[in-house]
């Protein structure tokens, strides 16, 4: 295998547009998402269409030891990631105080936990070589408080802040991580986080072109790049740092409640 990518959440909407992408530059891939015969479909259609090898790794990276897991089997078979998108992730509509603790937790070591520990173990190795991009796929929702998502907006302030400060660290090493920022999407997002009948979902963006921003990003070394706005949310993240903040805490209340 050669010049590969390790995708996270390589099933999902945003992270099929990545395979594809990165099989198009005839790039290898390691795809990694929990179910294995989603992932075993996806392998046998990229490796034919693209004539590019693929391995899987179907992982529950909510547990506590998936990326060492994942590290160390990649390390044994000696396959070299040159390029770690760590795009998987979820959301999840409701108050803090009415979601289980289980739902939460499990979104903080998804989105946070093991994003950082893939981001640790790989960066040394790509420092180490002098080569290798990271792709880490945050949210509109970092650059603000989410009532009714306010676990996920936080993981997401996290995943912004972090990458950025790395990025600014990696200077002269010939390594980059990008952050995307990507705005509400038609993926399997909004079902899997139960956001179907919200404002915020009314009119999502296909991911084709949110994934291409990203990648072409990364490629580039861009420190943040912010893709597939609604034109209401465009005005609306626009105006948003002018608001009083509790005005724009209802409106997020707002745009995230299920409607009636
Ligand atoms: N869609 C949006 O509106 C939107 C907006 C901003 C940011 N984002 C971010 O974009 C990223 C990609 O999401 P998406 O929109 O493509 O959602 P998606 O269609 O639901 O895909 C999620 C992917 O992550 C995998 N996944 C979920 N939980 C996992 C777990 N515990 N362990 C391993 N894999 C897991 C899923 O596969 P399995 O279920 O088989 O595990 C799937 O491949 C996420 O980080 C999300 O926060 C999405």
């Amino acid at each position: 295998m050669k010049n590969i990518a390790l995708i996270t959440g390589a099933t999902g909407g945003l992270g099929q547009e990545f395979v594809k992408l990165h099989a198009q530059r005839k790039g290898d891939l390691v795809l990694v998402a929990r179910e294995q015969e989603a992932l075993n479909k996806l392998k046998e259609k990229v490796e034919k269409e693209y004539s590019v090898e693929a391995y899987t790794i179907a992982v529950d990276l909510s547990q506590a030891d998936a990326a060492e897991r994942i590290y160390n089997e990649l390390k044994e078979k000696d396959i070299v990631i040159e390029y770690l998108l760590n795009n998987a992730g979820f959301g999840g509509q409701g108050d803090f105080f009415t979601r289980t603790m289980e739902q939460d937790m499990s979104m903080i070591a998804v989105n946070v936990v093991t994003l950082t520990k893939l981001t640790k173990l790989f960066l040394p190795d790509m420092i180490k070589r002098g080569s290798g991009r990271v792709l880490n796929t945050s949210s509109t929702a970092a650059m603000m408080p989410g009532p009714r998502q306010a676990v996920y907006y936080a993981t997401k302030a996290f995943v912004t802040s972090m990458g950025n400060s790395i990025w600014q660290e990696l200077k002269g090493t010939g390594i980059t991580l990008t952050t995307l920022m990507p705005g509400a999407m038609s993926t399997g997002f909004a079902k899997a986080g139960g956001l179907q009948n919200t404002p915020l979902f009314a009119h999502p963006v296909e991911p084709a072109a949110v994934a291409k921003a990203g990648y072409e990003g990364m490629l580039k070394g861009k420190l943040n790049v912010v893709s597939g706005l609604t034109f209401v949310q465009r005005i609306f993240m626009s105006m948003a740092p002018l608001l009083p903040k509790k005005m724009m805490l209802k409106q997020v209340y707002d745009m995230q409640t299920i409607k009636k």
